[in-house]
This record gives C-alpha cells, structure tokens and sequence, in this order.
C-alpha cells in the first residue's frame, strides 16, 4: 500500500518547497485517494484556514480534503477575527498553531506568507499569494498527467497574465521537465525571479519560453491554460486589462492551431468572453472542471505528506 512520505520541506510555500519526486509521489497518493484505493485517516488533526482573498475552491476543497482525513478546520477571515483590525501576523501565527496543526493561507505578498511560515510552529501551505499558487500546479499537473500519462513530449501553453498561476505552472514545469510556453501583452510578462529560478532547474534550457505571440505559441501544444486577466487585487485595472489583453482569448480560433488532441485547462473562476470563450469552456477538450476536481484530491495528498 502506497503510504505518504514526510516532505523534506516543513512548509509548502512555493512549487519549488518539493523535489520532483516528492512532486509526482504527492500526485500518486492523489491517485489514490481519487480511485477510493487509499484510505488514511488523521484523527483530531485541525487545519487553520485564513483567506485575505476570496475562494470557493481552494476553501472547500480544503475542507472537504481535511473531513476525508478525518480531521476538521477552522475558517478565518480578516472580518472576523483580529487579522483585519491589524493583530501582527507574528502574533497570529504563535497563537493559531497552538490550536491547529496545519496552516493554509491566502494573502497578497509572499512575505507575508513567509511571515506566518516563520513564527508558526506547524506546516504552513500557500493557498494562493501575489506570486505563486502551487497548490493550484499540483492538480492541475495532475489532470495532465490523467490525459497524456506522463510528461514526456507534453507541450503547456499558457495564455494571459503571468503572475501567481503562470509563475507556479514555471516552476513546476522545471521540475517535471515539462515545455512550458507563456504567451502574455507586453509588460505582462513572468517575473525575472521566476524565469531564472526555472532555469537553474531545467536541465534543458530550451523548455520555457515566453513570447507576445499567442498563436505561435499554441503551435503544437498539448495543453492550452488560461487565467482572469485581471486577477484578485486588480479590480482597479479591469478596464486597462481587457484592452491590453484583447487577442490573447483561448476561442474555438486559437485552439484550431494547437495539437488536434489538445486539451484546455482554465484554473477558474473564469470569464466567457473575456480570456476564454464559453465554446471553449463547454468543448469536449476542456477538463476544467476535472481539474477543479482534482484539487481535492491533490490536496488530501499533500495533507497527508505534511501531516505524516
Ligand atoms: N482556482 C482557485 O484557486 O479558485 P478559488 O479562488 O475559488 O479558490
Ligand atoms: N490569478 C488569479 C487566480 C485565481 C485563482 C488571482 O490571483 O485572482
């Protein structure tokens, strides 16, 4: 029986917190849990939830994912409770992992992220900051790896803003040898610090590429990924953001020019019309919502790897 692994890393702040094969065990165990053939449970264990932002996703199926453990949550928002009124997170952090085993955290800057990583005494996961969101990457690998079986020859191309969910496809793109394209306006590009962290894992160098060309970059790729153009944060930029970003949506067009057996992934919440086309959402080739499935199942994995 397959059974999770203690992760060299505490903590899962970045895609880069795990090693490759810590990566691909983290998406056997998912399997697993997927196909009924795992059964773990965790008893009493507690896994503290704060979201500075909203979500429907990653808040429920990190609920669901910790009730299959056997253990429970606690769901905290800055409204109702002291984070809002300005409580440091050095304090939050000492206090709530007395009470919880698990932290999951979604915030606005990294370093905040790191701040409550710091001064927590249990694991702390990114739910979701300004610069990654790997908990995202982890199901959404796993959906790839449910389509083409493994990553061999798999080309992931991305279209849109590259930021969070564009920078985790990056890394975990590096660490799995995967050829990942980002195609995104000029300005929109990933940060630097990003690009040459994937680079000092790729062993080859040629396998992430980013271009202003969206058409050229779905040539002969096997997944087609997009995001919100205006993410969480932005609100104030939408209008800005729907002119820069105008040609860059996954339609019926775009997808015509990629591998006749390519699929569409789309992390959600998502907008017809604006970065994807409602055609394209309801096509035979999107797995967008085996995909928001399969955050559950990732993250019962990783769950059980950090709490084991
Ligand atoms: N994809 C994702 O993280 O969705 P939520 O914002 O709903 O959690
Ligand atoms: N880039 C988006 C992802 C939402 C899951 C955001 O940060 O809002």
């Amino acid at each position: 029986m397959l059974n999770p692994i203690k992760l060299a890393s505490k903590n899962f702040l970045s895609s880069l917190d795990i090693s490759s094969e810590e990566f691909l065990y983290i998406l056997e165990i998912a399997k697993n849990f997927k196909n009924k053939d795992l059964n773990i449970k965790l008893k009493d264990k507690v896994l503290g939830l704060i979201f500075d932002k909203a979500s429907t996703r990653t808040r429920v199926s990190f609920q669901v994912a910790m009730s299959r453990l056997g253990g429970t949550t606690v769901d905290l928002n800055p409204n109702t409770s002291q984070i809002g009124r300005g409580e440091p997170i050095r304090d939050t952090a000492r206090v709530l992992s007395r009470y919880c085993d698990v932290l999951a955290i979604r915030t606005f800057n990294q370093s905040d992220l790191e701040e409550y990583a710091k001064w927590s005494t249990k694991p702390v996961i990114n739910a979701l900051t300004d610069l990654e969101h790997p908990c995202q990457a982890l199901a959404d690998f796993m959906t790839i790896k449910e389509e083409f079986i493994d990553f061999k020859n798999v080309v992931l191309t991305f279209i849109g803003d590259g930021n969070n969910v564009a920078n985790s496809l990056i890394l975990c793109g590096a660490l799995l040898g995967v050829e990942v394209r980002i195609a995104c306006p000029k300005g929109y590009e990933p940060n630097d610090l990003i690009i040459n962290r994937a680079n000092k894992i790729y062993k080859n160098k040629n396998l992430l590429k980013i271009t202003n060309d969206p058409i050229a970059a779905v040539k002969g790729a096997n997944v087609l990924y997009t995001d919100v153009w205006s993410s969480m944060g932005e609100e104030n930029q939408k209008e800005k953001k729907d002119k820069d970003f105008l040609g860059f949506t996954i339609n019926q067009k775009l997808v015509g020019n990629a591998d006749k057996d390519a699929i569409v992934l789309h992390c959600l919440p998502a907008y017809r019309g604006k970065e994807i086309s409602d055609e394209v959402i309801e096509s035979k080739k999107s797995r967008i919502f085996e995909q928001a499935e399969n955050r559950m199942h990732a993250q019962q994995a990783l769950l059980s790897c950090l709490l084991a």
